[in-house]
């Protein structure tokens, strides 16, 4: 006897019947592109761990950013790198910092692109730490009141949405009371609530130049071996105000978005960091995989886990190959 339980299988031969059946379809309105922006003009500066990736000055980053727009992505999401690091990363809340400047310029010539900023001390401070440091250990409550400067100069400098990423507690309550007290309280936060300590952060510090000078951030972020830990702190992030949540990495943390996707009704955000883009890219420069199927795959899995938002290096690219 010839079992066929699929009767559907001629026809999903057919390109356009699987769409028709088909769960989870990207879109590139469901895409976010970072950008490192740096001091200087006409620089497209390339990202040794990061093929594809540069660090722009805030001329071409405006060009980059109208291209982008044109092929329908309209969010960004920035992070200033910078040589003016000192102990407490004070340039991080300078209103003619890289950051504020970009922000600036961005809004000014693309209105409509909606403008997330990483709010965060790593790439400002010395020692290369998401916050203050006291006897070798982090300071949570001195970061918080850093955080919260680094905030409002983004909002004074027009982005839409903040995105607090140093995992200190407390951090989201800060930003939002702040925003709130000095007459911004439609900005949104978009808060990095399970950020993993991991190591697919690798070529993004080297991108950032944000690499700590001694330890880790394990006693901050996230110990990857835990999922209710989670809950926690989403629910915390939610309660102190947080309009976005999100999670990352992504791709070795679906079932975090899932389980965030199933026990919160918010908005979520997966974040495809830059070691799932690095190992992806150096297989495929190799020969060895095939960069958009490979890539298209990894994505369609972030959004079927849960996420409403991919924050990813590829976002361009997407935009491109979804037109084509
Ligand atoms: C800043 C920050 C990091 C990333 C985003 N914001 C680095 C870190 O926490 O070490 C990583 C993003 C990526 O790897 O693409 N705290």
């Amino acid at each position: 006897m010839e079992i066929l339980r699929n009767r559907l299988r001629r026809l999903r031969k057919t390109e356009s019947f699987r769409k028709m059946f088909s769960e989870t379809e990207l879109s590139v309105t469901d895409f976010v592109m970072p950008y490192f922006v740096v001091e200087g003009r006409n620089i497209r500066q390339i990202i040794k761990s990061m093929p594809g990736i540069f660090r722009f000055s805030i001329d071409t980053l405006v060009k980059e950013v109208k291209e982008i727009h044109k092929l329908g992505i309209f969010a960004v999401l920035l992070f200033g790198i910078t040589e003016k690091k000192d102990r407490t990363g004070s340039y991080a809340y300078n209103k003619n910092g890289i950051v504020q400047k970009a922000i600036r310029t961005i809004k000014k010539e693309i209105p409509e692109i909606v403008v997330i900023t990483d709010v965060c001390m790593c790439s400002y401070t010395s020692h290369g730490h998401c916050g203050i440091l006291k006897g070798g250990n982090i300071d949570n409550d001195a970061t918080l009141e850093i955080l919260s400067k680094v905030a409002l100069s983004h909002a004074i400098a027009g982005a839409d949405i903040v995105a607090p990423s140093a995992m200190m507690d407390g951090q989201v309550q800060e930003i939002r009371d702040t925003l709130d007290k000095n007459g911004f309280k439609d900005i949104a936060i978009m808060s990095y609530s399970a950020k993993f300590a991991s190591n697919f952060y690798g070529p993004f510090r080297d991108a950032a130049n944000s690499t700590p000078q001694f330890g880790d951030r394990k006693s901050y972020q996230m110990d990857y071996h835990n999922l209710k830990e989670v809950l926690r702190e989403v629910e915390t992030d939610i309660n102190e105000g947080a309009d976005i949540v999100m999670v990352k990495p992504a791709l070795s943390y679906l079932d975090v978005i899932k389980t965030v996707k199933e026990n919160f009704n918010i908005p979520l955000a997966g974040y495809n960091v830059s070691g799932e883009y690095s190992m992806v890219k150096s297989a495929a420069e190799k020969g060895w995989l095939d960069e958009k199927n490979t890539v298209l795959e990894i994505l369609t899995s972030i959004k079927r886990a849960g996420a409403d938002i991919i924050i990813s290096y590829w976002a361009k690219e997407v935009a491109k190959w979804l037109k084509s």
